[in-house]
């Protein structure tokens, strides 16, 4: 969804801004804008200037050459558009009173035609399509009334419904900035002398570690060397504070082309810190656990909820719960969960995935199910999210900041996040022994290493991606565990390279897929192990045969050693063998490389697909 950054300090708010909106550059890139409040004379008066362009920063880069913008105090936004097209006019910020103040905004204001028409039968003119304008034109109306500058945010936010984060700048108060949330993020950073927001705390990590978390429906006021926080009604509260764990190198793209490049290469480290310290002796710990060792004994059905590449680790999941617990698991895509009336009760546990923890469908399948009484378990990979905070217990994945939009090592880490879930399950049901559990705690932590070496087996796939990259589509298929791997496989050749893409269980393609079967067509075929599951490993090399007898190019991602899928393959790619379960933290890795390759030869930035968003906070 939309970055947004703010500051007031001593530095020049303008360099912070828009080095923050950089690296908020992932949660939107349709166009960019600052307001700063910039110091007039010497009695005290300051006015705004205002700059913003469709398009990504660069845009915005040029909009700002020619002008002298100086100012302490600032916001920024990058927009992913939601309501108005993503052009100048709909840029943020947007300004009210007359230039008074201006605010940005991240979310959707629900109610916001209502608001528009009352405003404008009053005489208001608006010079957007955005739903975010009412906010501006709201908040300078209740300056006029005579509200301080938090009053009259606290006031114009009683009225909207939706969801929102703001950030407001007032050239009447030109040392402050204030600030709301409701089920969008917000972060503030606690510097000497100086404070800042953020959308996350990727936006100031440069200059502070120390961050407060802000709790629904509440306000932030800051000041250089303060700030009080209350909710919508005035009555102060604590906000959470917190150190920032990793550094700035992890935000950077440390001499990659593309952020996408470096997170596919710290994949061991995401897998390997995501399953540090989960085994204590014999016993698999949740990072955060609100519910008793019964209630978890109880769980007699599991849904799995996420979206894109998460609803794939949840499929993932599936293979993990059932396998080890026998109780039955649906994964379903959050932004259908909760509108079909799920059967939940208090023994139902729902397993909600998400890398950032705000997806706003996932959010909402959560609360759904906490409505119905149901248990729920986030997996996540921002610490404090939204989801993570209304969840039961909290499994939190170690990969680290992502900023390429596509996932990748997140998607690795929650591979080994479900797998660790299954654990945690089978031990608290009594399904696996403490030695049982032990074992495939180790076969786990053998994955970081297995994905070392695959990465280090990936030169041909370079070479093929250049060589398919202009094909019109290419299919993927997969039998059991490889079947979500094949699905991952054509999102991330969607998202990044804007081709179609599908992905079927190869059992399924004689039923209809095989149809799109035509000469020198790529089908990336996900192979299952020879020795792991040798009967799906036979009927695997007949589906193979069967469309390379209609003319597929095929290129199957095979254990090595396989010499029956050497045969048949039209191109092999090879991966270390694994045990059947932990085959998709191998297989995952050519389908990341052979996507990127393609994009990168087709001309496309493979950090930020067009139309996509790395978060997306609406439904
Ligand atoms: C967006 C992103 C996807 C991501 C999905 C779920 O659509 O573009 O890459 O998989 O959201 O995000 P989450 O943060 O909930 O894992």
């Amino acid at each position: 969804m939309c970055g947004i950054v703010g500051y007031v300090g001593p530095r020049q708010a303008l360099d912070v801004i828009v080095e923050g909106l950089r690296r908020m550059e992932y949660r939107g890139y349709d166009s960019a804008g600052v307001a700063i409040v910039t110091p007039v004379g010497d009695a005290g008066s300051a006015e705004l200037q205002v700059a913003k362009k469709a398009g990504r920063i660069e845009n915005l880069d040029k909009e700002l050459a020619g002008r002298d913008i100086t100012g302490t105090t600032g916001i920024g936004h990058t927009r992913w558009a939601t309501h108005g097209a993503p052009n100048d006019r709909n840029a943020h910020p947007h300004v009210g009173g007359s230039g008074r103040i201006a605010v940005v905004h991240n979310g959707i204001i629900e109610n916001f035609s209502v608001l528009r028409a009352h405003l404008e039968s009053t005489g208001v003119e608006f010079s957007s399509d955005t739903d975010t304008e009412v906010v501006a034109h709201l908040v300078a109306r209740e300056l006029d009334n005579g509200r301080g500058l938090g009053d009259a945010l606290r006031a114009t936010c009683r009225e909207l419904e939706g969801a929102f984060t703001l950030v407001v700048v007032d050239r009447e108060h030109p040392d402050e900035v204030v600030a709301a949330r409701r089920n969008s993020p917000l972060v503030v950073g606690v510097g000497e002398g100086e404070m800042f927001l953020g959308s996350d705390v990727a936006a100031f990590i440069e200059f502070t570690r120390h961050a407060v978390e802000l709790g629904q429906d509440q306000i932030i006021e800051i000041t250089a060397d303060a700030y009080r926080i209350t909710d919508f009604d005035g009555i102060e509260v604590d906000g959470k504070p917190f150190e920032i764990n990793w550094d700035l190198a992890a935000a950077e793209k440390g001499g990659y082309e593309y952020f996408m490049l470096k997170e596919i290469e710290e994949q061991p480290a995401a897998v390997a810190d995501t399953l540090r310290g989960h085994l204590v002796g014999s016993e698999i710990i949740l990072d955060e656990q609100r519910l008793d060792k019964q209630e978890l004994r109880d769980v007699d059905k599991v849904f799995v909820v996420a979206c894109g590449t998460a609803y794939h680790s949840g499929l993932l999941a599936k293979y993990a719960i059932e396998h080890w617990t026998r109780i039955p698991v649906e994964v379903e895509m959050a932004s259908e969960f909760r509108y079909r009336d799920p059967v939940l009760d208090r023994q139902t546990l729902v397993v909600a995935i998400s890398q950032s923890g705000e997806t706003a469908d996932t959010l909402e399948a959560v609360r759904h199910a906490r409505d119905q009484k149901a248990k729920v378990l986030a997996i996540c990979n921002t610490n404090g999210a939204q989801i993570p905070r209304e969840s039961d217990a909290v499994l939190y994945t170690h990969a680290g900041p992502e900023i390429g939009v596509a996932a990748t090592k997140t998607f690795s880490a929650q591979l080994a996040a479900v797998q660790l879930v299954g654990l945690a399950l089978a031990q608290a049901r009594g399904t696996k022994y403490g030695d049982e559990i032990v074992a495939e705690y180790n076969a786990l932590a053998a994955m970081p290493e297995a994905i070392s070496r695959t990465l280090g087996m990936m030169d041909e796939v370079h070479d093929l991606g250049r060589e398919i990259a202009s094909s019109k589509a290419v299919l993927f298929l997969g039998r059991h565990v490889g079947f979500p791997v094949a699905l991952e496989g054509a999102l991330k050749l969607k998202e990044l390279a804007y081709m179609h893409a599908e992905g079927f269980p190869a059992g399924e393609l004689k039923h209809g897929p095989i149809a799109l079967i035509e000469d020198g067509l790529p089908v990336v075929v996900v192979m299952p192990s020879p020795l792991g599951r040798p009967l799906l490993h036979q009927k695997m090399l007949s589906n193979i045969a069967e469309i390379t007898a209609r003319g597929a190019r095929t290129i199957v991602i095979a254990e090595a050693g396989d010499e029956q899928a050497r045969k048949h393959a039209a191109h092999l790619i090879e991966v270390p063998a694994t045990p059947t379960l932990l085959a998709p933290f191998v297989t995952t890795i050519p389908m990341q490389i052979l996507s990127a390759e393609i994009a990168l030869a087709r001309g496309c930035d493979i950090d930020k697909p067009r139309n996509l968003a790395k978060s997306v906070t609406v439904e």
